[in-house]
C-alpha cells in the first residue's frame, strides 16, 4: 500500500481533516501530524478530546505529534517515497512557516521536505477575510510547486447537508491525488 501525510492544523474545520483520514486510510497508509493548536479547535468544534481522537485512529496510521521532529518524515529518505503531503485545515501561521521556510515543529518540516523534494503539498487554507500577508504567502508556496486552496464548498453540486458541503471540499482534495471517489457529484458527469 502506498502512503501519504496528513497534518491537522489549528484552522477552523477540524472536520475537513477527520474527514480526510476516513477516506486516506482506506486507500493510503497514513502519517498522521496533528498540531496542539488543531486539539484544542477539534475540542471546541466537534467536542472531541484528543484522547478520544487517537482511541478511534486505523491500524494503517501511525500518529505524530508536531514536537516530533524526530519521526520518519521529518526526512527526505522517507517522504519522497510517499504520494505527498495534505495540511486540512492548515491555518495562516502554518502557512506563513512553510512559505518562509521555518521549520518550528514537524508539520512545518514535512512540508518543507516536501517541497525539496519536489513531492505533492496540498495546504487547504481556512481563513477570512485574507491579508496582503496572507496573500503573499500563498503565491510563496504556489511558486515553489505547492497547491493552495480556500476551503471554499460549491452551490452548484446543491448541497443539502454541512456533511454535502464537507465532502465536496475534501473530494477536491482527494481529486488532486487522483483518488476515485463519490464524494460530490460532478458538473454535468457524464459517467466516462
Ligand atoms: C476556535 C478557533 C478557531 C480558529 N480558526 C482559525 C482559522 O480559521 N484560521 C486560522 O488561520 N487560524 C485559526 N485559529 C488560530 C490558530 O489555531 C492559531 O493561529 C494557532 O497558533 C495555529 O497553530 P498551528 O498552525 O500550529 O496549528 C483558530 C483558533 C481557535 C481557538
Amino acid at each position: 500500500m502506498e502512503s501519504i501525510v496528513l497534518c491537522i492544523t489549528g484552522a477552523s474545520g477540524t472536520v475537513y481533516g477527520i474527514r480526510l483520514l476516513e477516506e486516506l486510510s482506506k486507500r493510503f497508509n497514513l502519517y498522521l501530524v496533528v498540531s496542539d493548536s488543531a486539539f484544542k479547535v477539534m475540542e471546541a468544534e466537534l467536542g472531541m478530546e484528543r484522547s478520544e481522537f487517537l482511541k478511534k485512529l486505523p491500524e494503517n496510521c501511525r500518529f505524530y505529534s508536531q514536537s516530533e521532529i524526530d519521526a520518519p518524515v521529518s526526512s527526505g529518505s522517507v517522504l519522497s517515497l510517499t504520494e505527498g503531503v495534505i495540511v486540512a485545515p492548515c491555518s495562516t501561521g502554518t502557512l506563513g512557516a512553510v512559505a518562509n521556510g521555518i521549520s518550528n515543529n514537524l508539520i512545518h518540516r514535512v512540508c518543507d521536505v516536501a517541497l525539496k523534494e519536489r513531492k505533492k503539498l496540498y495546504l487547504l487554507v481556512r481563513e477570512m477575510p485574507l491579508s496582503l500577508i496572507h496573500v503573499k504567502n500563498m503565491e510563496r508556496v504556489i511558486s515553489a510547486g505547492g497547491v493552495v486552496s480556500i476551503a471554499s464548498p460549491s452551490f452548484y453540486t446543491k448541497p443539502e447537508t454541512v456533511d454535502d458541503m464537507v465532502n465536496f471540499v475534501v473530494g477536491k482534495v482527494l481529486d488532486h491525488f487522483g483518488v476515485k471517489h463519490n464524494l460530490y457529484k460532478r458538473w454535468r458527469d457524464e459517467g466516462f
